[in-house]
């Protein structure tokens, strides 16, 4: 397979058009068979749902090419699984999770060629998507849908690669008990993108959102699950009904225990305690794991102990072993690697 003539390593996270994606269309009750297609333009009404009263929901997985020029996806099952919840809870139709995995395959082997180089330190990142395309006007779900997936090549979700991010503390909410916080509705990220504006313009890289009801415990950023080190090497992860359960995280905390023979918890973490950690670390598949060296709480600094010049050990060992499953350098746990 011959690789597209592309700057893969000077690729930041953005869209670049490649040349098929998958498109089923749900309609009087039913899934389509679906199929690729190479138009990128999606034509709707003016009233569909999805523009009037943002009934959309999406996926993020990757792409890669391992070591020995394999190509293969990460755990694209745990992806179809949440898909299908999401939709469950904003009244969409869910997509057969077995039809995810296929459609996922499919549009990898169509890009092929825009499947990042091993050792390039880009990926292929897919993007599944659905959201209701009939008219919709009194305030009720679509009747008709349509799933998407289209793939683009990406390299580091933050500028600067591995190099420790900056964050503050948000006076906005992400997500509401009882609310969305833990499923992937395009409405989650609408509403992060004041509270993101306003971080970048003061020089932050992300926002760090505590609980809405209390404004005590961590939840999460607007992209990503925390994950924190203790000073006696313990793996800690915030516990939250809120919060989008990462794929990433999951993976993260099995790496810990299993290859790693680190203890591993996922509980409340209350924001007093942050201050004591020796790591920190954003995870997810965008910002796979993104070291954070300060967090800023309104001129209040909190700076850890690894400092802003390179990820901590216990953070790095973690990026380490994950990549290495990912790339096919180390060996994976059943299922976790699908093969293309
Ligand atoms: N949290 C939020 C809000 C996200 O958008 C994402 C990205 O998908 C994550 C966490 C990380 O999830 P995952 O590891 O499944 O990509
Ligand atoms: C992902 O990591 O796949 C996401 O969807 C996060 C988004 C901020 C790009």
């Amino acid at each position: 397979m011959e690789k597209k003539d592309i700057d893969w390593s000077g690729l930041g996270f953005g869209y670049v058009k490649t040349d098929k994606r998958y498109v089923s269309n749900f309609k009087n009750g039913a899934w389509d068979d679906g199929g690729l297609t190479e138009d990128a333009d999606i034509v709707m009404n003016e009233c569909a749902g999805v523009l009037q009263y943002a009934q959309t929901c999406f996926e993020g997985l990757k792409a890669y090419t391992t070591e020995d020029g394999r190509t293969v996806c990460f755990r694209p099952d745990l992806n179809a699984a949440r898909m299908y919840d999401t939709a469950q809870r904003l009244e969409m139709p869910p997509f057969p999770k077995e039809r995810f995995v296929e459609a996922v395959k499919q549009v990898v082997k169509a890009n092929e060629a825009w499947v990042p180089p091993y050792g390039s330190g880009a990926t292929l990142y897919l993007r599944p998507y659905m959201f209701g395309i009939n008219p919709v006007i009194g305030v009720k779900p679509a009747e008709d849908y349509q799933f998407r997936i289209f793939a683009t090549p990406v390299g580091p979700y933050f500028k600067g690669g591995a190099k420790p991010l900056t964050l503050c503390v948000s006076d906005f909410d992400r997500a509401a008990p009882h609310g969305t916080g833990h499923i992937k509705a395009g409405l989650n990220y609408a509403m992060s993108l004041h509270p993101i504006v306003e971080a970048h313009k003061a020089g932050f890289a992300e926002n760090m959102y505590l609980d809405a009801a209390t404004r005590t415990k961590v939840e999460e950023t607007g992209g990503a699950n925390f994950i924190f080190v203790t000073k006696d090497n313990k793996v800690v992860t915030p516990k939250s009904s809120s919060i989008l359960p990462s794929i990433t995280r999951r993976s993260l905390m099995y790496v810990a225990k299993e290859y790693l023979g680190l203890e591993a918890e996922e509980r409340e973490v209350h924001f007093d305690e942050v201050k004591d950690f020796a790591e920190c670390g954003l995870c997810g598949t965008a910002a796979v794991i993104s070291p954070v060296g300060k967090i800023v709480d309104h001129g209040k600094e909190i700076c850890f102990p690894s400092g802003m010049d390179e990820m901590g050990p216990v953070t790095k060992k973690l990026y380490d072993t994950l990549t290495g499953i990912q790339m096919g350098r180390l060996d994976a746990p059943e299922g976790w690697i699908v093969e293309i």
